[in-house]
């Protein structure tokens, strides 16, 4: 499958178990499995056969299917239609040593307004790429402070001299000139867009998204076919997915910090942590 998910199994039972406050001890009794197995498994060692992806999935309150179908490589989501709204959206995949973030440039069809969402920790090819699309951008927008989302803005600062937004309770980031804070649901005007924020706190403790039209900006909190680490708060963090991302429009996409794009449909029909678990 040439799409590779942020995640893998052996990833996805970690954050669940976190999400429990389990050891891997406490998950191998439950699952009646070995200590060793399940080390074995969050080492990306063993894959295990269907059977015990589903006593794991039972275990950890996961959606069984969804999780072998992401343990096997059998599902990753359908490719994005752009959204129909009257701005063009750039993904960039900018690296921290030989991890890469995704990183956005969001622009105003009509008025060239530009933004940026996040910097990455080495922003040179957002400066690039805004060069090569004639655009100055005029506003940074961080998800979150983490270093790979943000370790970049002293550079972008320097080179486009516009205020950063982030959220009242996140972290102060570094390099910013002018740095605003954003309230929960306030509003943030791009030419003529208008770009709602939503709280999606727990990853970090100001975790926010940005929506425009039928698009969210997730950062890190949930990714396709997993979540994020929950640093903050783990049940804030899966609150506020289920609550304030997967009960927008099924066709609302989700682009996350790592990963492939999704959609909120997508997720909830192949998410093992939210299957399910979604009410409007
Ligand atoms: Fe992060």
């Amino acid at each position: 499958m040439a799409t590779e998910l942020e995640d893998e199994l052996g990833d996805i039972l970690g954050k669940a178990r976190d999400g429990k406050g389990w050891t891997q001890a406490d998950l191998a009794k439950s699952a009646g499995m070995s200590v060793g197995d399940i080390a074995r498994i969050e080492n990306y060692e063993w894959v295990p056969e269907e059977k015990v992806v589903f006593k794991i999935a039972n275990a950890l309150d996961l959606h069984g299917p969804s999780l072998l179908a992401i343990a096997e490589e059998k599902w990753v989501p359908e490719k994005e239609i752009p959204d129909p709204g009257p701005f063009d959206i750039t993904c960039l995949n900018v690296f921290m040593g030989l991890y890469p973030v995704k990183c956005y440039l969001l622009v105003c069809r009509e008025t060239r307004a530009t933004a940026v969402i996040d910097t990455g920790a080495n922003p040179e090819a957002i400066i690039k790429k805004a060069r090569d699309l004639g655009v100055k951008p005029e506003k940074i927008l961080l998800t979150h402070t983490h270093p790979d989302h943000a370790g970049g803005l002293g550079k972008l600062d320097s080179a486009f001299g516009c205020p950063t937004w982030v959220d009242k309770i996140e972290p102060r980031p570094s390099g910013s000139h002018d740095l605003r804070i954003i309230e929960e649901g306030d509003s943030i005007i791009l030419g003529k867009l208008n770009i709602k924020t939503l709280s999606t706190r727990g990853h970090t403790p100001g975790g926010v998204s940005y929506k425009i039209n039928e698009s969210v900006f997730s950062g890190d909190a949930i990714f396709a076919g997993s979540m994020g680490r929950a640093n903050a708060s783990w049940s804030g963090l899966f609150n506020s997915v289920a609550g304030n991302l997967l009960t927008l429009p099924d066709n609302t996409r989700l682009y996350p910090g790592h990963g492939p794009a999704t959609t909120v449909g997508e997720e909830k029909q192949h998410n093992p942590f939210f299957y399910g678990k979604v009410f409007q």
